[in-house]
């Protein structure tokens, strides 16, 4: 199953999350009402496959950029496919974008701000990179709205509360509202949604349940046998036909005064 190979690779793992949860996705492109001749920014772009999504949207005589801090997101994302689509990408930090003031239309940054220590401090370099009525739009997950269906709550609670821990920003979504606003930017607005699965597999590695658990008991939050057991009812669970897990993801956006 592709999710198989999604466990081995940062890569696999963007693209089969994209598959499964990138229903949202669309909803970014549309707020940022991009036109043809748009010049347009993708803070954080992974592999490369939404801003590849947008490139239609721009065309004739637009651009997509997409800018990420890690190289071989950079590599993947200019191997892949693009010809004749105006679309390049720059290896670039999100607190230090190598663009000049008020250059572009639109900019969005997806699932980069719970990886962000000073997500505002990011926002900020969005806004200054935006040309007066330019708008953007930033969407995230909520780790702190991770649920799973269990019959051992107390441990679910210790093993979910670290999993967001475990993020630098995990309340990423919820934050967005209020960043927007205190950056400056002008209409600001906001939506939340809610992703789900009923398999194990799914969300043992795309929501981290797994890892969050080898994390709780390594770090002696509980012990090993709890640990064994925690993931031991939820496999039943999954076996039964009743295994159940959901998180809350959301985007807000707004455009520069
Ligand atoms: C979960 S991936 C999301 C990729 C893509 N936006 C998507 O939705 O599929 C997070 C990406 O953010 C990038 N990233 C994290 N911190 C960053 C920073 N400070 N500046 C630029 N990129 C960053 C990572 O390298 C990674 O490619």
């Amino acid at each position: 199953m592709a999710y198989e190979a999604a466990r081995t690779s940062e890569v696999a793992y963007m693209d089969e999350v994209r598959r499964l949860f990138g229903g949202y996705k669309q909803g970014t492109f549309d707020r940022l009402r991009l036109q043809p001749g748009h010049r347009v920014l993708d803070v954080g772009c992974g592999p490369g496959s939404d801003a590849r999504a947008m490139a239609a949207r721009v065309e004739p005589g637009g651009e997509v950029v997409g800018v990420d801090r890690d190289e071989e997101m950079i590599e993947q994302a200019r191997s892949r496919p693009a010809a004749g689509t105006p679309v390049r990408f720059v290896l670039a930090d999100a607190y230090a974008l190598p663009f000049e003031d008020a250059s572009f239309d639109g900019c969005r940054s997806d699932r980069v701000f719970q990886h962000l220590d000073e997500p505002e401090r990011a926002l900020a370099e969005c806004f200054r990179v935006l040309k007066p009525g330019g708008r953007c739009v930033v969407a995230d997950a909520d780790w702190g709205t991770l649920t799973v269906a269990t019959s051992l709550p107390a441990l679910t609670r210790t093993v979910l509360d670290l999993g967001s821990d475990l993020h630098r920003n995990g309340w990423a979504a919820r934050s967005l509202y209020g960043q927007f606003r205190s950056v400056g930017f002008a209409d600001v607005d906001c939506e939340m949604s809610v992703a789900h699965t009923t398999e194990w597999a799914v969300a043992a590695w795309a929501f981290g349940l797994e890892h969050y658990a080898a994390q709780a008991a390594e770090r002696e939050l509980i012990s090993e046998s709890e640990r064994d057991a925690w993931l031991a009812d939820l496999r039943e669970r999954d076996r039964a036909g009743t295994f159940f897990s959901s998180i809350m993801g959301g985007m807000a956006w707004g455009h520069r005064p």
